[in-house]
């Protein structure tokens, strides 16, 4: 198997590091992978003025799973808007058709009190959000910065097409198949048309998946029930731009935003793997940033694009003995753990494994 390792920026490398030192036992122990690292979003600016190089992009289409670490910076915030990092990543997305993107929310009984929630509404939380990542406003045309009546007018478009809502609508039932059959779909189908046709075509879907329980829920509602009473969801479904928001908000259920991981995935379970999380500026390059995520999300390449679910669990009990030797990063850290740098944590995963 061939993994693109595509750092990025930020705490960028020092997490995806540690993800490779998991990959690297496991290539001691036998398995045949094969890694090569290339520069993507401010690196790749950086490297060739392309925040998705041509070399990267060629990689990534090579190989059959990419591991990810984050994009994104300050110092590139102000570039022409092609030219930022983000861009690279939408780019990524888009150009290896990577439409269902999975982030699982699930909370290590030990954090429950790194959690700024109550720990019995979150404790035994275990939720699937199934975020669409290649179109909606992310992607719709037209969107630009212009002048109209003697003013800037800034303008996107939110845009779905039946066939985009249908085939991560039968990726979300499956998932719930597997899981506790039961599927929310979140959209704000009382304002948008776009969504309006997202809430039709989820009802055409579900007739295909009868043993599935499909709900639907408005997007302003679903963020307050996520905080509120997170547990009566088992699998959500959702478009872009919402399932952004709602997954860094669920981020926080399982403890930090440094704990949850994502695959995305395109129909022939070909996937990316990061990390939900961003370049976190603020603490990068001090060694101080949760690795899990970016391990964990190692945990979820093995599970769907090599299919190998002794592998997964293998690394996904590594992490759960960390938690439960205590092991906290910042982020998780609570009184009487004992709080260790990124590194220490990938070396502990490793121990553990
Ligand atoms: P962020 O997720 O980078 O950081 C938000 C907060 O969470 C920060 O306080 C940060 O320190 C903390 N945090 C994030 N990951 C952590 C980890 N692993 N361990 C400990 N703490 C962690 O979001 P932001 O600050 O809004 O964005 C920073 C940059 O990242 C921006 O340029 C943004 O565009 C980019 N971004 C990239 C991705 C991605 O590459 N997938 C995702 C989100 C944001
Ligand atoms: C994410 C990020 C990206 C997104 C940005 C950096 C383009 O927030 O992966 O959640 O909005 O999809
Ligand atoms: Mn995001």
């Amino acid at each position: 198997m061939k993994i693109a390792v595509l750092p990025g920026d930020g705490i960028g490398p020092e997490i995806v590091a540690q993800a490779v030192k998991v990959l690297e036992v496991l290539k001691a122990d036998g398995a045949r992978i094969e890694m090569e690292t290339a520069p993507i979003g401010g690196a790749g600016y950086d490297a060739s003025g392309d925040p998705l190089p041509d070399a990267t992009l060629k990689l990534a289409r090579a190989a059959d799973a990419v591991l990810l670490g984050a994009v994104g910076g300050p110092q590139y915030d102000t570039l022409d808007r092609p030219l930022r990092p983000e861009r690279g990543l939408l780019r990524i997305r888009k150009e290896l058709n990577l439409f269902a993107n999975l982030r699982p929310a699930l909370l290590y009984p030990e954090l429950a009190g790194a959690s700024s929630l109550k720990p019995d509404v979150v404790s035994g939380l275990d939720l699937m959000i199934v975020r669409e990542l290649t179109g909606d406003v992310y992607f719709g045309q037209p969107r630009g910065i212009e002048i109209r009546n003697g003013e800037r007018v800034g303008f996107n478009t939110m845009l779905y097409s039946e066939s985009e809502v249908r085939r991560v609508a039968h990726v979300a039932f499956g998932i719930a198949m597997k899981r506790g059959k039961k599927l929310c779909s979140v959209e704000k189908a009382n304002v948008l048309e776009c969504s309006e046709l997202w809430k039709e075509v989820m009802i055409e879907v579900s007739k295909d998946y009868p043993e599935v329980a499909l709900s639907h829920m408005y997007v302003d509602n679903a963020a307050m029930q996520l905080i509120r009473a997170p547990k009566q969801f088992d699998t959500i479904v959702t478009g872009n731009i919402f399932g952004d928001i709602l997954s860094d908000a669920s981020s926080i259920l399982s403890g930090s935003i440094g704990m949850l991981p994502s695959a995305s995935l395109d129909e022939h379970n070909k996937g990316m793997y990061e990390p939900i999380h961003g370049s976190a500026p603020d603490i990068a390059g001090r060694n101080l940033a949760n690795p899990l995520a970016t391990i964990l999300s190692v945990a979820m390449m093995y599970r769907y694009t090599f299919a190998d679910l002794a592998t997964a669990d293998r690394i996904e009990n590594a992490v759960k003995k960390v938690i439960a030797q205590s092991l906290r990063t910042g982020d998780i850290w609570t009184e009487g753990t004992q709080k260790v740098s990124c590194s220490e944590m990938g070396d502990a995963v490793v121990a553990a494994l």
